[in-house]
């Protein structure tokens, strides 16, 4: 048996902080055992007594999986000095919570925050190849023969980040008279500033940079710059499955 608080209970599934939930709890929202219970402070047993909030139960999941679309302005880690981190966009998350890799400060799109160390370690494994799609605008011109460089491989460095594998670049656009491109690319890994890397390697610039798509996972169209959202368990089924 382990009994815990109702509201701490809600607060901690993620439903709303301690006074959010209370108020849930005082209309009679929240049902134990199908019974409407008022009282904030009841004991339940949390291996047995079913909560019920809204028609749905309420579980406490030992791991969280949210997909945000990161803004620009953001860093990518759980504490900095100079910049807000992208943890703050997720107010009421739990305590444990990292962004599955990083993208630059500037760099907008999907990005993954979880507690799920192990998972989050399969998918950034550089033996995994889980690809990464951008979207990007270039200044320059991007060409078949860019095309081609970029699904050979391409140096992009020092010793250190030295070769990027094969990658898959499509232009969308290009706007001669403004001297820029629009594109996507799909990376295998995820090197350091590797897309900028990749540009740099044959001359050209990234003036923008968007990630829409993680291993099975696209960003969301509806999903604004900002804001996040669960993962559905279709989702994380694929994303599981993919590494
Ligand atoms: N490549 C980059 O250059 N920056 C990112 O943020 C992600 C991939």
């Amino acid at each position: 048996m382990s009994l815990t608080r109702l509201d701490k209970y809600l607060a901690d599934a993620g439903l709303g902080t301690r006074s959010e939930v209370k108020k849930y709890i005082k209309k009679g929202q929240v049902y134990v055992n199908q019974i409407p219970v008022t009282a904030p402070e009841k004991k339940i047993d949390t291996d047995s007594d079913e909560i019920i909030y809204q028609d749905q139960i309420i579980r406490i999941s030992a791991y969280d999986y949210f997909l945000l679309n990161k803004p620009a302005g953001y860093v990518s880690a759980t504490k900095d000095n100079t910049a807000p981190t992208v943890l703050s966009l997720i107010p009421n998350g739990r305590k444990d919570l990292f962004p599955v890799g990083r993208l630059d400060k500037d760099t907008e799109g999907l990005l993954l925050i979880t507690n799920d160390g192990a998972l989050a370690h399969r998918l950034l494994s550089p033996k995994r190849h889980v690809n990464k799609t951008y979207y990007a605008t270039i200044e320059g011109i991007v060409t078949t023969e860019d095309v081609k460089s970029f699904e050979r491989g391409l140096f992009i460095g020092d010793e250190d980040l030295g070769e990027a594998l094969p990658a898959q670049l499509s232009i969308l656009e290009t706007e001669p008279f403004k001297n820029r491109s629009t594109i996507t690319v799909t990376i295998q890994e995820g090197k350091f500033h590797q897309v900028k890397r990749m540009f740099q390697a044959v001359g050209k610039k990234v003036l923008t940079l968007k990630r829409i798509g993680f291993g099975p996972l696209t960003l969301p169209e509806d999903l604004p710059c900002g804001a996040y959202r669960q993962l559905t368990p279709e989702e994380l089924d694929l994303l599981k499955s993919c590494c």
